[in-house]
């Protein structure tokens, strides 16, 4: 299929065109280069021997998207171009909702104007907020986000599910990520963050090179087996091999498919350290700290729709998300 997708220079959307072109798709990609760089593209080369075409386009500027779809006979789009730390969206929460929700408002028109009418969604299990029932399946109720960023994906989610309501004949795939680590196993893409990071393993990155003195474990009083948060952490690659398996829904009834992408396990922060440590034979300082607002006691999604119905299942295990984080850090960062 022609595929294209939005944010691919980014983290996820870069993995994800390694996968699409290893699979025999064609790649095209837009990205407005505010999180990510155009030699990633020379990367996703380097790896598949395929460059994908590019423009620099922004979701906020609906002209910029035009030529896009004119010049290229796109038959599906795997949205992931947006807005993401959690952090930011607090302070700045009208770029959040402009770019991330106005941003794929504009999409959708684009898609509807060029006759375009199947979409994969980037969603995330932030939208099952403080989960009602764990593992997650795709039955937990949504729950109330804590920050802009959070609302911004549930907003779509309704969003996107209202149109293909009002519009019978359309694909919308939402996929709810946990939380993607790790990288390609070349160590030439991977999650570089802008700053001092948020998240977990981009932090850990940082004190691994040298670049932060310690790890601060936010809170070791949660209801888990050791006091410290819980999380569903799923390689990229697997997460990235996810969007190629629901490509076969394609052929399915049009219609709004949900599909949470995880490994069904859960690790908790020290469990990450631990295993970091292991698989790279290395040491990283830490200090538990206060907890960190908005954070939840454990979430890890039950995978096994996905499994089900696109034959889709994590293959990658913990030593390998560790190694191949660091495989990435060391030449990278
Ligand atoms: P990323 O920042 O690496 O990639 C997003 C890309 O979108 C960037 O390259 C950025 O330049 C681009 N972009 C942002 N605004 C744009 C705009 N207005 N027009 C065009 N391009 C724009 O992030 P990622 O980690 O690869 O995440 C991809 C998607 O997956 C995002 O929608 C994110 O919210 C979602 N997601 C990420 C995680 C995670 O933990 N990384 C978890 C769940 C969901
Ligand atoms: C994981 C665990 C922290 C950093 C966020 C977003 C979510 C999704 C993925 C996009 C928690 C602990 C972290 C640190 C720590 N993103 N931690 N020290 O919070 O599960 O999810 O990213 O959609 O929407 O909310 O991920 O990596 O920030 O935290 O102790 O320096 O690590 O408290 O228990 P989270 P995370």
């Amino acid at each position: 299929m022609n595929i294209l997708v939005t944010g691919g220079t980014g983290y996820i959307g870069s993995h994800t065109c390694v996968e699409l072109i290893n699979a025999g798709h064609d790649v095209i990609v837009f990205d407005n280069l505010s999180n990510s760089k155009e030699t990633c593209l020379d990367r996703i080369f380097e790896i598949t021997g395929k460059r994908p075409k590019f423009y620099c386009a922004d979701m906020r500027d609906t002209d910029s998207m035009r030529p896009v779809f004119q010049e290229n006979n796109i038959e599906a789009v795997i949205h992931f171009a947006g807005l993401k730390a959690v952090g930011e969206s607090v302070a700045k929460p009208w770029e959040y909702y402009y770019n991330n929700v106005v941003g794929s408002l504009n999409l959708l028109s684009v898609m509807k104007e060029f006759n375009v009418k199947k979409l994969v969604f980037s969603s995330s299990a932030t939208v099952y907020g403080d989960p009602a029932i764990i593992p997650i399946t795709e039955e937990c109720p949504l729950g109330t986000t804590t920050n802009p960023y959070g609302e911004t994906k549930k907003m779509l989610e309704r969003i996107f599910s209202d149109f293909q309501k009002a519009n019978p004949d359309w694909y919308i795939m939402l996929l709810r990520y946990f939380n993607p680590i790790g990288a390609h196993e070349s160590g030439l893409i991977g999650e570089e963050p802008n700053g001092i990071p948020n998240n977990l393993m981009p932090y850990i990155m940082q004190v691994v090179v040298g670049k932060l003195p310690y790890l601060r474990v936010f809170g070791n009083d949660y209801k888990t087996h050791d006091g410290t948060g819980v999380r569903d952490y799923i390689h990229v690659v697997d997460l990235a091999k996810g969007h190629v398996a629901v490509m076969k829904k394609f052929e399915d009834a049009p219609g709004v498919y949900i599909y949470n992408l995880g490994t069904g396990i859960g690790y908790s922060v020290l469990d990450i350290v631990k295993a970091f440590e292991k698989a790279n034979d290395i040491e990283i300082p830490y200090q538990i700290v206060e907890r960190r607002p908005g954070d939840i006691d454990a979430c890890y999604s039950d995978p096994s729709k996905a499994e089900r119905e696109l034959g889709w299942e994590a293959q990658y295990d913990l030593e390998k998300m560790c190694k191949d984080s660091y495989n990435f850090a060391k030449k990278a960062l």
